[in-house]
């Protein structure tokens, strides 16, 4: 993608109304991060926090999602967050396919901007709109893919979690396998050390 830069990102989401989700937020929630990251977590939509806050994953799934990236010693600040939609759906609905539609423009701009080695979808709705319409998390979740070099995996959403604790086990699962995954590209030491 040429001509990218943040900049034009945050105007270009800022200014968006490509699909009605903007009427009726406090907040768009562009996501949030190391915009250097080799790694970068991509969610569904933002919640009720997170549109008071205009910041990704800052409520209960968001505090879960820090301890389950803590548990693999991964620092939140060296990861980029962000979300499928970043405007929040009416109660924390699924966003409809025209509205994760309208808002991939922006996805993919972040994804040329921050050029992530490796990507975690957080859920179905995030796997779906990234790697295959047709994915299930719970038969697929925690399969390694490789796109134009860019490694991609899914995972349960941490609210998924939240609701149900029995998943908890594969998700660990899933972890560790990203964490595997960050040591073998060389990524791993980097991360959790802080230096670039
Ligand atoms: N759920 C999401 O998918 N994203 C957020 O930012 C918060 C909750």
């Amino acid at each position: 993608m040429a001509d990218v830069n943040w900049e034009l990102f945050d105007r270009q989401v800022a200014a968006c109304t490509m699909c009605g989700l903007c009427r009726g937020i406090r907040h768009k929630v562009p996501g949030q991060g190391d915009r250097e990251a080799p790694l970068m977590l991509i969610g569904e939509g933002p919640g009720q926090v997170e549109d008071e806050q205009g910041l990704a994953f800052v409520g209960p799934a968001g505090q879960l999602l820090t301890k389950m990236l803590a548990a693999v010693s991964l620092p939140r600040e060296r990861v980029y967050i962000c979300n499928i939609v970043k405007c929040r759906p009416p109660n924390n609905r699924v966003p409809l396919p025209e509205e994760a539609n309208a808002c991939k423009l922006h996805l993919r701009m972040q994804v040329a901007l921050v050029r992530p080695k490796v990507i975690v979808l957080l859920g179905a709705t995030a796997a779906k709109n990234t790697i295959d319409p047709a994915f299930s998390i719970t038969r697929q979740h925690g399969q390694w893919i490789e796109r134009k070099g860019v490694w991609m995996m899914a995972t349960y959403h941490p609210s998924a979690l939240l609701r149900d604790e029995t998943k908890k086990r594969d998700a660990w699962r899933d972890l560790q396998s990203l964490r595997e995954k960050l040591r073998e590209l060389g990524l791993y030491q980097d991360l959790l050390s802080g230096s670039p």
